[in-house]
């Protein structure tokens, strides 16, 4: 069994692979407005304490079940002799996929862009906000909607980007495709570095970024800092147990966590001091909005005001588009490796399939941003049952919910019911021994489980407001 399963060509492939996937949409556009409204300093510091204490032992541990096991998501834990925990397999794997088919469009309205800023910047900044909307279907003068037809093509194209990837397998395609997009990525992201730091004005936003306002200190700021560490690092989805599974016993799991950890806040941290000197030096601190208006709309005011703005325009959407791409080969992988396992299925079809069905599913969230009013059920202890737009809550499920649960489910399996010598016996096959047996056991058995806990119940009990 061991022998057939595919493995990383290298262990540069590994991590690349796994920062590819932990380095998306969520470090460039999510990161940097969180950390405007946090407070900027006092929000990066949490940030920066939630990575080590929660973040990387709870990546070890999926990556230690993925490794041990052998397997696929949904069969880890059951190989693991614990046959009551494939509800988590099941949990990851069902977010995975709904994650991917609204992902998979966002990257597709991302490649839309970088054509966009390549060909017609000036229709861009005459009009930002419609612009984007009529790419999503709606015409703000007229008041009309349509069928989105080209950001839904530029979303097919997207998706079939991903699929020749994962077509091409584990070493043959993704870990050769993230060797050159990662580090592309980061000569794209200190170009833009340099340039948003020397813009003037721009020292107002470094300030911002480095000074810590008391006030700002506050337990909703770090529940925002928790749930943004966690979508950022991939945890809470198939992914980590998927590409634990494919990692050769030489290499070390500690190590591999560190470096995939820091890589991915490495590029959180840069983007935030990319985007919020940008904006402070050309629209002011009032023009820091967030989500996904704010990377397509908000941006463009900087750069029209920017020297070579169209030029570095492109260069911010490439990057994007990488990091959009490494997270959705990584997610698609997790979906399709559990079929081909389960059902010996063939790679091929398989993913053919999988990324169609991605897509039409997807095609209903880009369609109910703004051209069609298809809603979906919310529910909360704070409004009941309401039905926000389909995409919105398509959103909400997958972040409030399924993945604190999926990652609750993997640290209580990690911490109590596998326990923490398994994982340490696993860490340890590599030769090196693992020196922080005692830190680690308390923070997956207490500090992470508490902390997913209150994540889930302020979102139960909040409602949306939790982002
Ligand atoms: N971690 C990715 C990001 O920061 C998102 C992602 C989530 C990727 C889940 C894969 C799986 O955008």
């Amino acid at each position: 069994m061991e022998n057939n399963r595919a493995q990383w060509g290298s262990r540069m492939g590994f991590i690349l692979a796994a920062a590819g996937s932990a380095v998306g949409l969520g470090n460039i556009w999510k990161f940097p407005g969180k950390a405007f409204e946090g407070g900027g300093g006092a929000f990066l510091l949490m940030y920066l304490l939630i990575v080590p204490l929660i973040g990387m032992p709870a990546m070890l541990s999926e990556l230690a079940i993925g490794r041990a096991s052998q397997s696929n998501v949904v069969d880890a834990f059951g190989k693991l002799g614990r046959k009551g925990y494939s509800w988590v397999g099941w949990m990851g794997w069902s977010v995975a996929f709904i994650i991917t088919c609204y992902y998979s469009h966002v990257g597709g309205w991302v490649l839309r862009y970088v054509v966009s800023y390549a060909t017609e910047s000036r229709s861009v900044y005459a009009d930002p906000l419609g612009y984007f909307y009529n790419m999503l279907g709606y015409h703000a003068a007229t008041e009309t909607t349509f069928f989105p037809v080209t950001v839904i093509l530029f979303a097919f194209l997207f998706l079939a980007i991903c699929a020749f990837v994962i077509i091409k397998g584990v070493e043959g395609g993704i870990e050769r495709f993230n060797k050159i997009g990662m580090p592309a990525l980061f000569i794209i992201l200190l170009i833009l570095f340099a340039r948003a730091a020397t813009l003037p004005g721009a020292q107002g936003g470094l300030r911002y970024m480095l000074s810590i306002d008391a006030s700002k200190v506050s337990p909703q700021t770090f529940l925002i800092a928790l749930s943004q560490a966690f979508y950022s690092l991939s945890l809470g989805m198939s992914i980590m147990v998927t590409y634990g599974s494919y990692l050769p016993r030489s290499e070390n799991i500690t190590k591999n966590t560190v470096l995939v950890c820091s890589m991915d806040t490495l590029v959180a941290v840069i983007a935030g001091f990319i985007v919020i000197p940008a904006v402070f030096a050309t629209l002011g601190p009032d023009g820091v909005g967030k989500g996904g208006g704010f990377a397509f709309v908000s941006l463009a005011g900087v750069f029209e005001q920017m020297p070579g703005g169209a030029f570095f325009g492109f260069l911010f959407y490439l990057l994007l588009l990488f990091a959009a791409l490494t997270s959705t080969v990584s997610l698609i992988e997790g979906i399709v490796a559990f079929l081909i396992e389960r059902w010996s299925w063939k790679r091929t079809p398989t993913t053919v399939i999988t990324c169609l069905l991605l897509f039409a599913i997807g095609c209903l969230y880009t369609c109910s941003q703004a051209a069609f009013p298809l809603k979906g059920i919310w529910f909360d202890f704070a409004n009941g049952v309401t039905f926000p737009p389909f995409c919105d809550a398509m959103e909400f499920l997958t972040d409030r919910v399924m993945i604190p649960l999926c990652a609750l489910g993997c640290c209580v399996f990690a911490g109590w019911a596998w326990k923490p010598e398994n994982v340490i016996t696993e860490v340890e096959r590599c030769g090196v021994k693992f020196k922080l047996v005692k830190t680690y056991s308390f923070l997956i058995r207490f500090v992470a489980p508490v902390a997913i806990l209150v994540i889930l119940a302020v979102s139960l009990f909040t409602g949306t407001t939790l982002s």
